[in-house]
């Protein structure tokens, strides 16, 4: 077997190889860690993080549609200083970078929640401004160019820590938001967080979701993904972690050949707890038949 560098750059943050997995369905790692060996991770961000405990939204919170799912889970979450605590010191032991994923119902608290991360041994943060899920905050923040470009440019103010935006698919153009957030000085971009979409029961003619509206993910996510990632990487020149649907190696090699930089992993865990292993060996394989000797040599290869 060749030897085949596995390793990319973020500019600032380096990964051992370019598998992630996608915040709010890896948990914090802990419930994986019997599946996976987290060291074989490019790095795991972690469930979306608020200031305080959030319960989440009442259930029915998840629902099944064909090739993908539909949640509203609300970033349930023990709230960032439990998080520091209690679920840092675990996953630290781990030779994988750990994103904590921040989420503020104000850009004051984006700002507070990034500060008190600062000092720990968190390695970036990503913050989510795309969140459908919560009544404030959230999405109202990731949909307004101006505001993207505020919230990113506060946070920035108040950490030294390697800042990922992580961007909502639900605009006009996810090309006017990602220049937003390049321009308020973020280091990398994480996009999609889920599409808005809803699911309704014939027999008692209410929605699934308790919350009636849910962010769908999962394969059924994944052309309007890969979309959005090619034409981002060919707006901004800072990199970007590509997800949305990737369920195998081949989806994970058509993101980094449409421009990212590294790819995370959602809903496909969920099915196959193995998925991130099996991409890393599948794209190790597709590597060395096409006689490549880095993964970087594929990055934003894509023939037009
Ligand atoms: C159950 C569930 C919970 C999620 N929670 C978060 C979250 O807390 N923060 C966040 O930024 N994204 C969250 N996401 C979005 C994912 O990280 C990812 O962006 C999205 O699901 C698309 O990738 P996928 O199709 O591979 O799942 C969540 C997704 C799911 C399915």
């Amino acid at each position: 077997m060749k030897t085949i560098d596995m390793a990319v750059d973020l500019k600032g943050l380096t990964l051992e190889n370019p598998i992630m997995a996608a915040s709010g369905t890896f948990g914090f790692g802990r419930e994986y860690g019997e599946y996976v060996d987290l060291n074989t991770l490019g790095g795991i961000m972690v469930k979306g993080l608020t200031l305080e405990e959030r319960k989440g939204n009442p259930v029915p919170r998840v629902a099944e549609t064909p090739m993908g799912m539909l949640n509203s889970v609300g970033l349930q979450n023990p709230g960032v200083e439990a998080f520091i605590q209690e679920e840092l010191p675990y996953l630290s032991q781990f030779n994988t970078r750990v994103i904590a994923n921040i989420n503020g119902n104000t850009i004051e608290e984006y700002c507070r929640i990034a500060e008190r991360l600062s000092d720990t041994g968190v390695d970036a943060l990503e913050l989510n401004i795309s969140c459908p899920n919560v009544k404030e905050g959230g999405v109202a923040f990731g949909r307004d160019p101006e505001m993207v470009y505020k919230v990113t440019k506060s946070v920035r103010e108040h950490t030294n820590k390697y800042l990922i935006v992580k961007l909502s698919p639900n605009v006009r153009d996810i090309r006017e938001v990602a220049r937003a957030a390049e321009e308020g000085r973020a280091d990398c971009l994480s996009l999609i967080n889920t599409l808005i979409g809803m699911a309704i029961d014939i027999e008692q003619q209410k929605p699934i979701l308790a919350r009636g509206i849910g962010g769908l993910s999962g394969p059924v996510v994944k052309p309007v993904a890969l979309r959005m990632v090619y034409e981002t990487a060919q707006t901004v020149s800072i990199p970007i972690i590509g997800m949305g649907g990737i369920s195998n190696p081949n989806d994970a090699i058509e993101f980094l050949l449409a421009g990212a930089s590294a790819i995370a992993v959602g809903t496909a865990n969920f099915i196959n707890p193995f998925v991130t292993a099996e991409i890393y060996e599948g794209i190790r394989a597709y590597l060395e038949r096409k006689g490549y000797t880095s993964v970087k040599d594929i990055i934003g290869k894509l023939k037009f």
